[in-house]
């Protein structure tokens, strides 16, 4: 089977490792030429053309620009076989109003809110709100968009620079204002096909940019994977209670969804609630969940993609933790453009794909007069390491990052920090 991936992040690159266990052609478009560079062991290929341009028996579609752009439905009048929302499905990510919408209509808890067009009627409903504020735009920011804070005089400026066009265009012209939900932050996503619903194993974003979750939010500093406070009987609440009614939803719009509902949820005193809803997998949680999938992924998304989704995937008990290399200035200017050097020779860094480090490629570029790698976004690549606990695994990835660097490289040192104290019992 000849499988397309359409993106060109780490997590479109953990995707395309994973997925090349279980199919003898993956090819990923555009991709980025550190794929090109990594795992030649695997058949994975780049492809710059249009994937509407290329011949596959399955796509894949990473991230939500595509999405909501429409990329399914023109990809599906050409009778392609597709995981992932159409353009209608895809507004559950693109309009944080439409999502809200849907929850309310499929009971699914969430924080309280109010839509703005008008800056005097938003800011009168600031001053209303007591405990904290949470400032979102309506379109897509590459979670970016969302401004939280106690203080009122920061959520002001935030709420004026959005309504005013100065912080994000047009996406932010529209505002979505929330409660303040309190408690741990956890992912959970799982495989659908309209009618069956299947989770993975949950996750732990670091959304904040600097350790101890200071700083801006930004679209992930790194992820944990599976976190031990999450059990399996919550988990199966949370697709009960927070996920699958969302399939009703669907139903009664006429939407065929076949793809990922990725659930970002707060684990408030008062139970699960969602922050928001995502129609694709989420970076960098995958690339600390997949190390752990034992199912035949290939088959899984082969299956939700047809409609007939009968396998549930299966997970060892290994932990993994997921650390992004980003550059210094991420989220909001990031600095680009800098040599990426590598103590080990490239090959023999990412070429572990049966060890349990691994590199995941996202915003690198080449130079006509140089071989190397250089940075070209803010998220620049993911080094995940597998092992049997957490502790184990944040050594080895530290010990990895440490052969990697390249001017303002900027990292968290504190990911799976939460997961140690809980598995080291010094958290209960
Ligand atoms: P979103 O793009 O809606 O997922 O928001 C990005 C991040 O902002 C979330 O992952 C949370 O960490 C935080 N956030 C969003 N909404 C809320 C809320 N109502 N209460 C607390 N934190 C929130
Ligand atoms: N890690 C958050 C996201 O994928 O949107």
């Amino acid at each position: 089977m000849k499988i397309c991936i359409v993106g060109s992040g780490a997590r479109e690159h953990c995707l395309a490792v994973s997925l090349s266990k279980f199919s003898n052609s993956v090819v990923v478009t555009p991709g980025n030429p550190g794929m090109d560079m990594s795992y030649s062991s695997l058949n994975i290929a780049t492809d710059l053309n249009d994937p509407t341009d290329i011949d596959a028996d399955l796509f894949v579609i990473g991230p939500e620009g595509p999405l909501s752009e429409g990329i399914v439905d023109k990809l599906k009048g050409q009778s392609k076989v597709v995981f992932g929302p159409d353009q209608q499905g895809a507004q559950l990510e693109s309009s944080k109003i439409w999502m809200k919408a849907a929850l309310k209509q499929a009971g699914i808890p969430t924080a309280d809110f109010k839509v703005f067009d008008e800056f005097v009627a938003a800011s009168n409903y600031l001053k209303t709100l007591r405990g904290g504020y949470v400032i979102k735009t309506d379109g897509l920011a590459a979670g970016k968009g969302v401004f939280v804070t106690k203080d009122y005089d920061l959520a002001l400026k935030d709420l004026q620079d959005k309504m005013n066009g100065t912080s994000f265009g047009q996406a932010g012209k529209r505002v979505v204002i929330e409660e303040l939900m309190e408690g741990q932050e956890i992912s959970v996503m799982a495989l659908t096909d309209g009618k069956k619903i299947v989770p993975l194993s949950p996750a732990v974003d670091a959304k904040r940019c600097f350790d101890d979750d200071l700083g801006p939010n930004t679209g992930g500093m790194g992820a944990y994977s599976p976190p031990d406070f999450v059990h399996d009987d919550m988990l199966d609440k949370i697709l009960e209670k927070c996920i699958e009614p969302l399939l009703g939803v669907f139903k009664s719009k006429g939407i065929d969804y076949r793809g990922v509902l990725y659930a970002g949820l707060m684990l408030t005193p008062e139970g699960p609630k969602v922050v928001e809803f995502n129609v694709r997998f989420g970076d960098p949680e995958t690339q600390a969940i997949l190390p752990g999938l034992e199912s035949d992924l290939a088959s899984l998304i082969y299956q939700a993609s047809l409609g007939k989704l009968t396998d549930e995937p299966k997970f060892n008990k290994n932990k993994t933790i997921n650390v992004v290399l980003a550059t210094n200035g991420y989220p909001d200017s990031p600095t680009l453009g800098d040599k990426i050097y590598f103590k080990e020779d490239i090959d023999d860094i990412v070429e572990r794909a049966d060890s349990n480090v691994r590199i995941f490629f996202a915003g690198v570029t080449t130079k006509p007069d140089d071989d190397g790698l250089f940075t070209s976004s803010g998220r620049v690549m993911s080094v995940a390491c597998t092992d049997t606990t957490f502790e184990n695994a944040k050594l080895k990835v530290y010990d990895q990052i440490s052969k990697i660097s390249f001017d303002k490289m900027h990292f968290r040192k504190d990911i799976g920090k939460k997961a140690i104290e809980f598995e080291t019992g010094k958290l209960k």
